[in-house]
């Protein structure tokens, strides 16, 4: 029998939410962690320089769908606690490149899954009891609202569009499998976009923070009225505390921000941030910067979460409002050049030219 230290393994700690997950769990909780990341474009140890040196946090570069590698990690540190976040995580690279997507969300999240139930088998029962895998997912894996439709709950029928959200689907329905028939004690969680520090300027709103601050184009797709219900990252990582803590073993639980926003009240709500942050008299207002640009194929008009069951059952709500968050976040973007240069490294500039230059201003 093998029995279990007081130490989590995260996966993807060194991404966006998982990075700020680390930090924020060592200050609270202080147990250690070994952080498994492959450091992908997505993955970058300057999120965590803030642990330098700190013996509680370990970072091993290593590919989840590795289960040698996941094995010796789990026998060598003996977790109580898997917090699984690594994926592949942009629609848009997605519909360009839906391989790595089914291979890291999928094959790795079976892989670990797998890996997981072998060693929990180990456990003696009172550890086995107490042993939990968190799988960090998505709304997007219920698909599409229209604008009157109640928002996504627990029991909503998954109907994922992307090849992202059908990834993070089949991964989810793996994590389901695994509890439902090994009983392997599995907690699911569903989150809305999350925005902060530590975000890959990819994707919306550091993407924008940028441009506005360099006087560059702002590519709204369509439109700009499909809706996203917004929350601050640092709610998401203790949403996934509280349900690490307190959730039901087997229960999936919704976590949202109710901070529904369409695309382009989002946008210019950062263009007036940068001008009132950094001025530029001769740029003028940022808002004449946006340009509509053509369409993410198959985009989703509108994601709400109905985050009821998790405020019920476990007491959490969002600390952070929408407003006061996103003004936290475009002012850690511009206090924080040096880390924006760090992760503009070639690959970065080669997926804007290969998402942008094609796209036809509207
Ligand atoms: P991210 O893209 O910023 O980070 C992903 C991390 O996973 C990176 O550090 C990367 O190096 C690592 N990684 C990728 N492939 C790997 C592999 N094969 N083995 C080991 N590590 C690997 O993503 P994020 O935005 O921080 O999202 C984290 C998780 O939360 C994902 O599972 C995502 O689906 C989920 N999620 C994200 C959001 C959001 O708005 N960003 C919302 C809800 C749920
Ligand atoms: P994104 O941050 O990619 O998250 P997701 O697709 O997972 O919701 O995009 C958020 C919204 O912003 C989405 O409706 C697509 C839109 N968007 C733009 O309009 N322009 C952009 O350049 C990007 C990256 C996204």
């Amino acid at each position: 029998m093998t029995s279990v230290r007081n130490t989590i393994l995260v996966t993807g700690g060194a991404g966006f939410i998982g990075s700020n997950f680390v930090l924020q769990w060592i200050k609270n909780a202080g147990a250690a962690v070994v952080n498994l990341d492959l450091l992908t474009y997505a993955g970058n140890p300057a999120n965590l320089a803030a642990l330098e040196g700190d013996s509680r946090h370990q970072l091993v570069r290593g590919d989840i769908c590795n289960g040698e590698l996941v094995a010796a990690l789990l026998h060598e540190h003996r977790p109580r606690v898997i917090v699984h976040f690594a994926a592949e995580s942009h629609v848009d690279r997605s519909i360009v490149d839906p391989g790595a997507f089914i291979r890291t969300n999928v094959q790795g999240t079976f892989t670990l899954l797998e890996q997981a139930r072998l060693f929990w088998l180990e456990l003696d029962e009172a550890d086995r009891r107490a042993f939990r895998f968190l799988h960090v997912s998505t709304d997007e894996v219920y698909g599409s609202l229209g604008p009157e439709d109640p928002a996504f709950s627990e029991i909503t029928a998954y109907a994922p569009n992307s090849p992202y959200a059908a990834s993070k689907a089949a991964s989810d329905h793996l994590a389901r499998a695994y509890h439902h028939t090994y009983g392997l004690p599995v907690l699911t969680t569903n989150c809305s976009n999350n925005y902060g520090p530590f975000q890959f300027p990819e994707k919306l709103i550091p993407l924008m923070i940028l441009n506005a601050l360099e006087g560059r184009h702002l590519p709204v797709y369509g439109d700009g009225s499909n809706v996203r219900d917004w929350l601050f990252v640092e709610d998401h990582c203790s949403a996934i505390r509280t349900v690490l803590d307190r959730g039901r073993v087997g229960e999936t639980y919704n976590i949202g921000g109710n901070s529904e926003r369409k695309n382009l009240d989002v946008v210019t709500a950062i263009c007036d941030l940068v001008d009132e942050l950094r001025p530029d008299a001769a740029l003028g207002p940022r808002r004449k910067l946006i340009t509509f640009v053509t369409d993410r194929p198959g985009h989703d008009r509108r994601y709400a979460i109905d985050a009821s069951k998790i405020s019920r059952e476990l007491g959490w709500r969002p600390a952070e409002e929408f407003e006061s968050g996103l003004r936290k976040t475009v002012a850690w973007y511009l206090e924080h050049g040096a880390w924006i240069e760090n992760v503009r490294t070639g690959a970065y500039l080669d997926w804007i030219r290969q998402n942008y230059q094609e796209r036809i201003p509207q």
